[in-house]
């Protein structure tokens, strides 16, 4: 069978181009191999930083209507003990494996990153967009001029892929998005979580124990695909998709919009990892069906004049 979905995202080979999203479910080895056997062409990591955190206190997950509300707050076990699963799984991975990286500072980021690449790390991603945590992730991502030290320093640190994660929760994703790649990013991926919170009528209190958390899920797709679409206009380094995305159908628009490649996160809790075949599927039958050669044919189709 002819292969429509091998791509090449700035220098990484990916069979298929379906990626597990950052921070879903558990970072170790086995977790990340049942993920490839349901079909996904690249594993993201949970976000690793210098030193081990805890997260926040229960209740960190409420389910709404239209996706989840999160503020787990970036538990992790640090890079000292991560090394440990970087090395495990790049042992048994058949697929590119991008290690998330966050920091309270330029240094930091610069030095979770070389330890990862060190142990093996395929690509880093710089989460430079999480919305609950203070003094990184979106504090950073916000901030054009200090996300461009940071991009800077990581890409003068390791000679592997820097991606970088963006946040809808700014003015213009574009704006931030040139910046980023004038610092030297190889590859963008849009869009984190959406700031947001959810009310207990009955105790007449927030439910998250942060208070705000950031949502992701259905509800969220529309908005990727706007920062997306806007993205694409702007820059020329491949973009990855992410948010909402639960079909072949919606990774499909994502790709239309001018994401190379996408995510999914939320969607496995409710489809489990098989979702990445049905997506990859889905896309090949599609491409079939409109007589596209190759997945790259479709990426930005949709802003053709
Ligand atoms: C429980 C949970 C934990 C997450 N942890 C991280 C994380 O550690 N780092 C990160 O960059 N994004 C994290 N995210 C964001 C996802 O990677 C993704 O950007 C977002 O959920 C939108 O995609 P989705 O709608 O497919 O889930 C997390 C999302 C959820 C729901």
């Amino acid at each position: 069978m002819k292969n429509r979905l091998n791509i090449n995202l700035a220098g990484l080979e990916l069979g298929n181009p379906t990626m597990l999203a950052s921070g879903i479910l558990g970072h170790s080895a086995e977790t990340f191999e049942t993920i490839v056997e349901g079909g996904a062409g690249a594993i993201v990591t949970k976000s690793i930083g210098v030193k081990p955190r805890k997260g926040y206190a229960n209740p960190t997950v409420v389910q709404t209507n239209c996706g989840l509300i999160n503020a787990m707050g970036l538990p992790n076990p640090g890079i000292a003990e991560f090394v440990k699963e970087i090395r495990e799984a790049k042992a048994v991975l058949k697929v590119p494996l991008i290690v998330s990286v966050y920091g309270y500072s330029v240094e930091e980021y610069a030095s979770v990153a070389e330890r990862a690449v060190a142990v093996g790390a395929d690509a880093v991603e710089l989460n430079v967009s999480c919305p609950h945590v203070k003094e990184t992730g979106s504090e950073i991502g916000q901030n054009p001029q200090v996300l461009a030290e940071v991009v800077r320093k990581v890409k003068s640190t390791v000679k592997k892929p820097v991606i970088v994660k963006l946040s809808p929760n700014v003015t213009s994703t574009a704006d931030v998005a040139e910046a980023t790649v004038k610092a030297g990013a190889d590859a963008l991926t849009a869009v984190n979580t959406v700031k947001a919170m959810a009310i207990d009528s009955e105790t007449a209190l927030p439910i998250l124990t942060n208070k705000f958390g950031g949502l992701s899920g259905p509800a969220v797709k529309p908005i990727a695909l706007r920062c997306i679409y806007d993205i694409y206009e702007r820059v020329k380094v491949p973009i990855i998709g992410c948010g909402g995305i639960t079909s072949w159908q919606d990774a499909a628009e994502f790709l239309l919009a001018g994401a190379s490649a996408i995510q999914v996160g939320t969607a496995i809790a409710t489809k489990g990892p098989s979702i990445f075949k049905n997506i990859t599927r889905g896309l090949n039958a599609y491409l079939e069906k409109k007589g596209f050669e190759s997945v790259n044919e479709i990426v930005g189709l949709s802003h053709r004049k």
